[in-house]
């Protein structure tokens, strides 16, 4: 697959590390789920491979609290991943085009698939804070899209947005949790640019809209994931209610205390997805 001009270097120095490993599916651990980067293993033969994401040409730096920055690749629940431990935001001053970069490293590799978690605010007020939500579409009402400028050869340059949370691994993740025993939500992820908290007023508008949980990522990635032609599976662990529903500000700690809270349960959730991905 071809790649952006802007990720050719990076292209390069990742297949001189990794020796022939191939990925199926790039994992993108949102604020306080990096955890389960920990446990990719090399079982199977191939050694694990991590680099600092300072190392690669070109990789967007991440400084978000709860982002480690490290890139691993190796095997997870059976399969073969490539795992961000943490992500870059536009909020920490990223074009879109280059949060979107491993998405295309990632394909260009040969995955087929992107699954990504995030932390976001509860707009749903018939859920509670702690619930994990599987993503079923989103809005980008805000912030350039990813695809804005030069168009890579091969790919389609008005590429269609129906069905972006492939509706075949959405049944793989109602199944997974079914199994776990677990309450899985289900609902439109809304993006933000932060990094200041929504207000009241724009949390009522994008219930209006049709939210039922907003954040500060996930959604660049995501378009590029399907403009790559890759299937994406998508969750929330809602960290905290969103703004104007409790009679209380804000609080950047409670994402990092949600993670240590659910993250063992979120991690089991992903986990299983994994196993259950259809295989190439
Ligand atoms: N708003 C935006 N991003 C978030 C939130 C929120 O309430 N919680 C975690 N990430």
């Amino acid at each position: 697959m071809a790649v952006p001009q802007d990720c050719e270097d990076a292209l390069r120095f990742l297949r001189a590390r990794l020796c022939g490993f191939a990925p199926e599916a790039l994992l993108i651990l949102g604020s306080g789920l990096g955890s389960l980067a920990d446990e990719v293993s090399a079982d199977g033969g191939e050694r694990p491979v991590a680099v600092p994401y300072g190392e690669i040409p070109g990789w967007p730096a991440s400084t978000a609290p709860g982002h480690a920055g490290r890139l691993a690749f190796g095997r997870l629940a059976g399969r073969r991943v490539m795992v961000m431990q943490g992500r870059p935001h536009h909020y920490e001053g990223h074009e879109m085009a280059a949060i979107a970069r491993p998405v295309y490293l990632a394909a260009a590799l040969g995955a087929r698939t992107l699954c990504v978690t995030n932390a976001a605010g509860a707009v749903n007020t018939a859920w509670s804070k702690g619930d994990i939500m599987l993503i079923s579409d989103h809005i980008r009402l805000f912030g350039d899209s990813p695809l804005r400028g030069e168009n890579p050869p091969g790919l389609a340059r008005f590429p269609d947005m129906s069905d972006v949370y492939t509706p075949a691994l959405r049944a793989v993740a109602h199944s997974a949790a079914r199994d776990l025993g677990l309450t899985l939500r289900e609902g439109v992820y809304m993006f933000f640019p932060g990094p200041q908290y929504e207000t009241p007023a724009e949390i009522r508008a994008a219930r209006a809209l049709g939210a039922d949980a907003v954040g500060m990522s996930t959604v660049p990635e995501v378009i590029a994931a399907r403009h790559a032609g890759l299937a994406v599976l998508g969750f929330s662990l809602l960290s905290n209610m969103a703004a104007g529903i409790q009679n209380a500000p804000l609080d950047g700690a409670e994402v990092l205390q949600a993670g240590e809270e659910r993250g063992a349960v979120f991690s089991a959730l992903v986990r299983r997805c994994l196993a259950g991905l259809p295989k190439a």
